[in-house]
C-alpha cells in the first residue's frame, strides 16, 4: 500500500507548503498509472499555478518526467549536437532555416518539433506541405540523418516524457497552461529527452506571444537555462520580439517558399537577422567559428536543406499548394504604420485555415496571410495591406472580418522596435 495519498499531496500544495521528492515522485507515476483521478492531478496543477514550484522541486518534477519515457542517446556523432526551441510565434519559421544552416556551419541539429495549436504554427505543419515529405523518422533513422546531413526536422517520437501529453492535455481544459514551472518543465523535459548537448531557447516575447511582459519572459528564460544547466545540457535563452509578423508571410506553404528564399540569401531582413541571431548563439555554445551570413548567402545552407527533405522523402523542387482563393485588404486612408497586430494576423491565418483549433483538426497547405507593410511604413489610401487566401468562401469571410483592425495608421513616424532583446545564460 502507497504511504501518500492524492489528497495530502494537493492539500500541501495548496498550503504552500514544499513537496517533498518522495512525494513528487510518488504522484506523477501513480497519475501515469491512472491510479491518480484526473480530477486529483487537475487540483495539483491548479495548486502549482498558485503557489509555484521552488527551483529543487521543480527540478525533482521534471526529472521524474523525463524519466517517464525514453531518453535518446546522441553521444558518437561526429558534430556536436545543438538544438533550438521557440515558444511560439506569428510567421515564425526559423527552424526550416536554422537547422540547415547550423548544419552547413558544423553542428548536427536534432529538431523534434510539433503541430500547431491556435494562432501559432507548427513547423510539422509546414514541412507537411512539401510533397512526400514524412514527419515520422524512428530513432535509428533520424541518428542517421544526423550524421549524414547534419540536419532533422521530425515528429517527437511518442517515447520522449510521455506523462507531458497526459499534463498538457490537461492543463489545456484546467486553465493552467501559464505557469511558468509547468511551462518549464514541459519544453525542457521533452528538449532533455532528445539527447541534445547544447540548446538556444528563442523566447518570444509581445502582442502574438504567450508571454506578453519582458519581465515574465525573463523569468520563463531564467528557469529553463537553469533546468538546461542542471541536466547537463549547455543552455542560453534569447528574448526576441513578436508584436508584429515575423517576416511577411503567415500561413503553412506560403511560410515554406519564404524561408527557401531566405535560405538564398533574399527575404525579409528580420527573418534573416532572428536566424542569424540563434545560429549564432548556437555555434558559440558548441564551439564552432563560422560566420553562418556567408552559409546562407554562398548556397550552402540551402543544400543542406535539399538534403534534408530529400532524405525524408520529400522533394524541395515540388511546387507547393496554393489556395483557391484570394483577397486583397487595402489601405481605407493615407497614414503611417504604427503597428501590424501579430496576434491579430495569426488568429486571422487560423481563420482562413492555415491553423487548428483542436489538434486532431486538419490544416490547409495553401491558406494563410502575406503581410505587404510594416511598422514605419508610409501607406495610402487604396493601397494593399494584405493578401489573404484560403480555399473556401467561409474561411475567406472569416479572415476578412478578422483582419481589419490588425493595422493601426497615424501621423507619427514610428519605426519597429529591436527583434533581438536579450540573452540569459545560466548563472
Ligand atoms: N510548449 C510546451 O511544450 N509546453 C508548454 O507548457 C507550453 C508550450
Amino acid at each position: 500500500m502507497s504511504s501518500f495519498s492524492a489528497v495530502d499531496v494537493i492539500a500541501a500544495k495548496r498550503d504552500g507548503a514544499t513537496l517533498r521528492d518522495d512525494a513528487i515522485v510518488w504522484i506523477l507515476d501513480a497519475y501515469v498509472k491512472g491510479d491518480v483521478a484526473e480530477e486529483q492531478m487537475s487540483a495539483l496543477l491548479m495548486a502549482i499555478f498558485f503557489n509555484g514550484l521552488n527551483p529543487h522541486e521543480l527540478l525533482t518534477w521534471t526529472d521524474c518526467m523525463i524519466a517517464s519515457g525514453e531518453r535518446l542517446n546522441l553521444q558518437g556523432l561526429s558534430r556536436p549536437t545543438v538544438d533550438k526551441h521557440s515558444t511560439g510565434g506569428v510567421g515564425d519559421k526559423i527552424s526550416l532555416i536554422l537547422a540547415p544552416l547550423v548544419a552547413a556551419c558544423g553542428a548536427a541539429v536534432p529538431q523534434l518539433s510539433g503541430r500547431g495549436l491556435g494562432h501559432t504554427g507548427g513547423t510539422l505543419d509546414k514541412l507537411e506541405t512539401i510533397p512526400g515529405w514524412r514527419a515520422f523518422l524512428t530513432n535509428d533513422e533520424m541518428r542517421d540523418q544526423l550524421e549524414r546531413v547534419g540536419a532533422v526536422i521530425c515528429a517527437a517520437g511518442q517515447g520522449l516524457a510521455p506523462v507531458d501529453r497526459k499534463l498538457y492535455a490537461l492543463r489545456d481544459v484546467t486553465g493552467t497552461v501559464e505557469s511558468i514551472p509547468l511551462i518549464s518543465s514541459s519544453i525542457m523535459s521533452k528538449k532533455i529527452a532528445e539527447g541534445t548537448a547544447a540548446l538556444v531557447l528563442d523566447v518570444k516575447v509581445g502582442r502574438g506571444a504567450f508571454i506578453k511582459t519582458i519581465d515574465r519572459a525573463r523569468e520563463l528564460a531564467a528557469t529553463m537555462v537553469s533546468l538546461g544547466s542542471s541536466h547537463g545540457v549547455a543552455t542560453v535563452a534569447q528574448l526576441t520580439s513578436m508584436d508584429q509578423p515575423l517576416g511577411r508571410a503567415v500561413g503553412n506553404a506560403l511560410e515554406v517558399t519564404e524561408s527557401v528564399e531566405v535560405l538564398h540569401g533574399r527575404g525579409p531582413l528580420d527573418v534573416r537577422e532572428v536566424t542569424l541571431g540563434l545560429a549564432r548563439t548556437m555555434l558559440e555554445l558548441v564551439g564552432i567559428h563560422e560566420d553562418p551570413a556567408a552559409k546562407l548567402d554562398d548556397g550552402s545552407a540551402y543544400e543542406v536543406y535539399r538534403q534534408m527533405i530529400t532524405a525524408q522523402g520529400g522533394d524541395p523542387d515540388a511546387t507547393l499548394e496554393v489556395a483557391e482563393l484570394k483577397d486583397v485588404v487595402l489601405s481605407p486612408q493615407d497614414g503611417i504604420v504604427q503597428s501590424v497586430d501579430a496576434l491579430n494576423v495569426g488568429v486571422t491565418a487560423w481563420r482562413l485555415g492555415a491553423g487548428r483549433a483542436r489538434k486532431e483538426d486538419p490544416v490547409s497547405a495553401g491558406a494563410g496571410v502575406m503581410c505587404l507593410v510594416r511598422e514605419g511604413d508610409y501607406v495610402e489610401a487604396g493601397q494593399p495591406l494584405f493578401e489573404l487566401f484560403a480555399d473556401d468562401d467561409d474561411h475567406l469571410t472569416s479572415g476578412r472580418e478578422s483582419i481589419s483592425h490588425a493595422v493601426t495608421l497615424g501621423e507619427e513616424p514610428a519605426r519597429g522596435g529591436r527583434i533581438l532583446l536579450e540573452k540569459i545564460s545560466a548563472k
